[in-house]
Protein backbone atom coordinates (compact mmCIF):
# COMPACT_ATOMS: atom_id res chain seq x y z
CA UNK A 1 0.00 0.00 0.00
CA UNK A 2 1.06 3.65 -0.89
CA UNK A 3 1.83 5.57 2.18
CA UNK A 4 -0.34 8.37 1.66
CA UNK A 5 -3.02 5.92 1.31
CA UNK A 6 -2.45 4.05 4.19
CA UNK A 7 -2.19 7.21 5.86
CA UNK A 8 -5.28 8.14 4.00
CA UNK A 9 -7.33 5.10 5.03
CA UNK A 10 -6.15 4.02 8.78
CA UNK A 11 -8.64 4.40 11.33
CA UNK A 12 -8.98 2.81 14.95
CA UNK A 13 -11.50 -0.16 14.70
CA UNK A 14 -13.53 -0.94 17.59
CA UNK A 15 -14.72 -4.07 16.67
CA UNK A 16 -12.59 -7.48 15.91
CA UNK A 17 -12.98 -10.83 14.74
CA UNK A 18 -11.27 -13.28 17.21
CA UNK A 19 -8.51 -14.39 14.36
CA UNK A 20 -5.57 -14.24 15.98
CA UNK A 21 -2.48 -12.54 14.23
CA UNK A 22 0.83 -14.74 13.92
CA UNK A 23 3.92 -13.72 15.95
CA UNK A 24 5.83 -13.60 13.00
CA UNK A 25 3.02 -10.65 11.47
CA UNK A 26 3.74 -8.88 14.87
CA UNK A 27 7.24 -9.15 14.10
CA UNK A 28 7.78 -7.99 11.17
CA UNK A 29 5.09 -4.79 11.96
CA UNK A 30 7.86 -4.01 14.89
CA UNK A 31 10.81 -4.35 12.77
CA UNK A 32 8.93 -1.35 10.40
CA UNK A 33 7.50 0.44 13.63
CA UNK A 34 10.94 0.73 15.01
CA UNK A 35 12.26 2.71 12.28
CA UNK A 36 10.73 5.22 13.89
CA UNK A 37 12.92 8.11 14.92
CA UNK A 38 13.67 8.89 18.29
CA UNK A 39 16.00 11.59 20.32
CA UNK A 40 19.66 10.20 20.40
CA UNK A 41 18.38 7.23 18.90
CA UNK A 42 17.60 5.82 22.27
CA UNK A 43 15.40 3.99 21.34
CA UNK A 44 13.36 3.98 24.49
CA UNK A 45 10.01 2.18 23.44
CA UNK A 46 9.41 -1.34 24.89
CA UNK A 47 6.28 -3.47 23.98
CA UNK A 48 4.42 -6.46 25.46
CA UNK A 49 2.80 -8.22 23.56
CA UNK A 50 -0.44 -10.13 24.97
CA UNK A 51 -2.11 -12.80 23.20
CA UNK A 52 -3.83 -16.52 23.24
CA UNK A 53 -5.43 -17.46 26.99
CA UNK A 54 -3.02 -14.27 28.71
CA UNK A 55 -4.83 -11.72 26.32
CA UNK A 56 -8.46 -13.12 27.10
CA UNK A 57 -7.15 -12.82 31.10
CA UNK A 58 -6.32 -9.29 30.89
CA UNK A 59 -9.13 -8.81 29.06
CA UNK A 60 -11.32 -10.11 31.63
CA UNK A 61 -9.41 -8.82 34.76
CA UNK A 62 -9.73 -5.15 32.78
CA UNK A 63 -13.61 -5.78 32.47
CA UNK A 64 -14.02 -6.48 35.57
CA UNK A 65 -11.90 -3.78 37.07
CA UNK A 66 -13.77 -1.14 34.99
CA UNK A 67 -17.09 -2.49 36.59
CA UNK A 68 -15.64 -2.18 39.92
CA UNK A 69 -13.47 1.44 39.89
CA UNK A 70 -16.08 3.07 36.83
CA UNK A 71 -12.46 5.20 35.65
CA UNK A 72 -14.01 6.37 32.38
CA UNK A 73 -11.46 7.34 28.88
CA UNK A 74 -11.36 11.22 30.02
CA UNK A 75 -9.22 13.72 27.73
CA UNK A 76 -6.67 13.54 30.63
CA UNK A 77 -6.92 17.20 30.81
CA UNK A 78 -4.98 18.95 33.77
CA UNK A 79 -7.14 22.80 33.60
CA UNK A 80 -10.64 22.96 32.20
CA UNK A 81 -10.70 22.47 28.44
CA UNK A 82 -10.89 25.45 26.03
CA UNK A 83 -14.47 25.51 24.12
CA UNK A 84 -13.38 23.93 20.55
CA UNK A 85 -11.69 21.15 22.81
CA UNK A 86 -14.88 19.96 24.34
CA UNK A 87 -16.64 20.99 21.04
CA UNK A 88 -14.74 18.41 19.53
CA UNK A 89 -15.21 15.67 22.24
CA UNK A 90 -19.29 16.42 22.13
CA UNK A 91 -18.87 16.01 18.15
CA UNK A 92 -17.47 12.73 18.46
CA UNK A 93 -20.18 11.24 20.56
CA UNK A 94 -23.03 12.84 18.34
CA UNK A 95 -21.09 11.73 15.42
CA UNK A 96 -20.23 7.66 16.77
CA UNK A 97 -23.55 6.89 18.62
CA UNK A 98 -25.84 6.52 15.36
CA UNK A 99 -23.59 3.51 15.03
CA UNK A 100 -23.46 2.20 17.85
CA UNK A 101 -27.39 2.50 18.36
CA UNK A 102 -27.69 0.44 15.08
CA UNK A 103 -25.46 -2.46 17.15
CA UNK A 104 -28.31 -1.24 20.42
CA UNK A 105 -25.17 -0.49 22.16
CA UNK A 106 -24.87 2.09 24.81
CA UNK A 107 -22.03 4.76 23.90
CA UNK A 108 -20.12 4.85 27.27
CA UNK A 109 -20.35 1.19 28.35
CA UNK A 110 -19.57 0.07 24.40
CA UNK A 111 -16.42 2.52 24.78
CA UNK A 112 -15.13 1.70 28.21
CA UNK A 113 -15.48 -1.78 28.58
CA UNK A 114 -14.82 -2.71 24.38
CA UNK A 115 -11.33 -0.61 25.19
CA UNK A 116 -10.90 -2.78 28.19
CA UNK A 117 -11.79 -5.48 26.24
CA UNK A 118 -9.14 -4.08 23.14
CA UNK A 119 -12.39 -4.43 21.39
CA UNK A 120 -12.44 -8.30 21.17
CA UNK A 121 -9.08 -7.95 19.32
CA UNK A 122 -6.90 -11.54 19.41
CA UNK A 123 -4.00 -9.11 20.43
CA UNK A 124 -3.16 -6.21 22.78
CA UNK A 125 0.09 -4.95 22.54
CA UNK A 126 0.91 -2.56 25.92
CA UNK A 127 3.68 0.67 25.07
CA UNK A 128 5.91 1.07 28.34
CA UNK A 129 8.65 3.33 28.86
CA UNK A 130 11.43 2.73 31.43
CA UNK A 131 10.88 5.47 34.48
CA UNK A 132 14.56 6.89 34.24
CA UNK A 133 13.42 8.96 31.57
CA UNK A 134 11.44 11.84 31.38
CA UNK A 135 8.49 12.82 30.37
CA UNK A 136 10.13 14.45 26.97
CA UNK A 137 10.21 10.93 25.64
CA UNK A 138 7.17 9.53 25.45
CA UNK A 139 7.42 11.80 22.33
CA UNK A 140 9.39 8.82 21.10
CA UNK A 141 6.72 6.40 22.48
CA UNK A 142 4.11 8.21 20.41
CA UNK A 143 6.08 8.01 17.36
CA UNK A 144 6.73 4.52 16.93
CA UNK A 145 2.50 4.09 18.01
CA UNK A 146 1.82 6.34 14.86
CA UNK A 147 4.34 3.82 12.83
CA UNK A 148 2.77 0.85 14.34
CA UNK A 149 -0.60 1.68 12.94
CA UNK A 150 0.42 2.59 9.77
CA UNK A 151 2.14 -0.30 9.18
CA UNK A 152 -0.45 -2.69 10.86
CA UNK A 153 -3.50 -1.46 8.29
CA UNK A 154 -0.21 -2.04 5.36
CA UNK A 155 -0.30 -5.62 6.43
CA UNK A 156 -4.21 -5.53 6.43
CA UNK A 157 -4.42 -5.47 10.20
CA UNK A 158 -6.84 -2.87 12.02
CA UNK A 159 -5.78 -1.01 15.54
CA UNK A 160 -7.26 0.94 18.27
CA UNK A 161 -4.90 2.95 20.42
CA UNK A 162 -6.22 2.16 23.91
CA UNK A 163 -5.12 4.85 26.65
CA UNK A 164 -7.79 4.28 29.02
CA UNK A 165 -6.11 1.21 30.14
CA UNK A 166 -3.45 3.96 32.23
CA UNK A 167 -6.05 4.52 34.68
CA UNK A 168 -5.46 0.69 35.47
CA UNK A 169 -1.66 0.32 35.23
CA UNK A 170 -0.73 -1.24 38.46
CA UNK A 171 -3.06 -3.81 37.71
CA UNK A 172 -2.16 -4.32 34.39
CA UNK A 173 1.83 -4.32 35.73
CA UNK A 174 0.69 -7.00 38.37
CA UNK A 175 -1.66 -8.77 36.19
CA UNK A 176 1.70 -9.06 33.06
CA UNK A 177 4.50 -9.11 35.73
CA UNK A 178 5.62 -5.95 34.14
CA UNK A 179 8.53 -4.44 36.07
CA UNK A 180 7.90 -1.79 38.35
CA UNK A 181 10.94 0.28 36.75
CA UNK A 182 8.83 0.41 33.71
CA UNK A 183 5.69 3.02 33.14
CA UNK A 184 2.63 1.98 30.75
CA UNK A 185 2.25 4.49 28.20
CA UNK A 186 -0.32 3.26 25.83
CA UNK A 187 -2.67 0.28 24.97
CA UNK A 188 -3.21 -0.69 21.35
CA UNK A 189 -5.47 -3.09 19.77
CA UNK A 190 -4.52 -5.41 17.18
CA UNK A 191 -6.53 -8.29 14.94
CA UNK A 192 -8.76 -8.52 11.64
CA UNK A 193 -11.34 -5.86 11.54
CA UNK A 194 -14.78 -7.16 11.92
CA UNK A 195 -16.41 -5.48 8.67
CA UNK A 196 -20.17 -6.63 9.55
CA UNK A 197 -20.18 -4.47 12.57
CA UNK A 198 -21.47 -0.74 12.19
CA UNK A 199 -18.94 0.83 14.25
CA UNK A 200 -16.28 -0.12 12.12
CA UNK A 201 -18.03 2.30 9.26
CA UNK A 202 -17.64 5.34 11.23
CA UNK A 203 -14.72 7.65 10.05
CA UNK A 204 -13.83 10.68 12.87
CA UNK A 205 -13.80 13.68 10.97
CA UNK A 206 -10.70 16.30 10.87
CA UNK A 207 -10.79 20.12 11.59
CA UNK A 208 -9.82 22.49 8.54
CA UNK A 209 -5.94 22.56 8.94
CA UNK A 210 -6.13 26.13 9.34
CA UNK A 211 -7.53 26.01 13.29
CA UNK A 212 -4.11 24.17 13.92
CA UNK A 213 -1.68 26.16 12.13
CA UNK A 214 0.04 29.45 13.03
CA UNK A 215 2.27 31.01 10.23
CA UNK A 216 5.09 32.68 11.43
CA UNK A 217 6.83 35.09 8.56
C1 LIG B 1 -3.24 8.42 22.94
C2 LIG B 1 -4.54 7.86 22.44
C3 LIG B 1 -5.40 7.22 23.33
C4 LIG B 1 -6.60 6.67 22.85
N1 LIG B 1 -7.39 5.97 23.71
C5 LIG B 1 -8.51 5.39 23.26
C6 LIG B 1 -9.30 4.58 24.14
O1 LIG B 1 -8.98 4.36 25.30
N2 LIG B 1 -10.44 4.03 23.63
C7 LIG B 1 -10.82 4.23 22.32
O2 LIG B 1 -11.87 3.70 21.93
N3 LIG B 1 -10.08 4.97 21.47
C8 LIG B 1 -8.93 5.54 21.90
N4 LIG B 1 -8.14 6.26 21.04
C9 LIG B 1 -8.53 6.38 19.63
C10 LIG B 1 -9.04 7.78 19.34
O3 LIG B 1 -10.33 7.92 19.86
C11 LIG B 1 -8.99 8.00 17.82
O4 LIG B 1 -7.66 7.94 17.39
C12 LIG B 1 -9.59 9.33 17.41
O5 LIG B 1 -10.97 9.38 17.73
C13 LIG B 1 -9.41 9.59 15.91
O6 LIG B 1 -9.98 8.55 15.18
P1 LIG B 1 -9.16 7.65 14.17
O7 LIG B 1 -8.04 6.98 14.92
O8 LIG B 1 -10.16 6.66 13.66
O9 LIG B 1 -8.61 8.54 13.09
C14 LIG B 1 -6.94 6.81 21.49
C15 LIG B 1 -6.06 7.46 20.61
C16 LIG B 1 -4.87 7.95 21.07
C17 LIG B 1 -3.92 8.60 20.09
Amino acid sequence: MDLLEAIRTRKSIRLFKSDPVSREQIEEILQLAIRAPSAINLQPWEFYIVMGEEKARLSRRLVKLYREKQISCSPGNVKPLSAEFNKRGVESFILMNPYLEKMGMDFNRFINEGSCNFYGAPTAVIMCLDNAFSEARLVDIGIALGYFVLVAHNFGLSTCPIGLINAYEDDIKEILNIPDNKNVVIGLALGYRDDSAPINEFTSPRDDVNNFVHWID
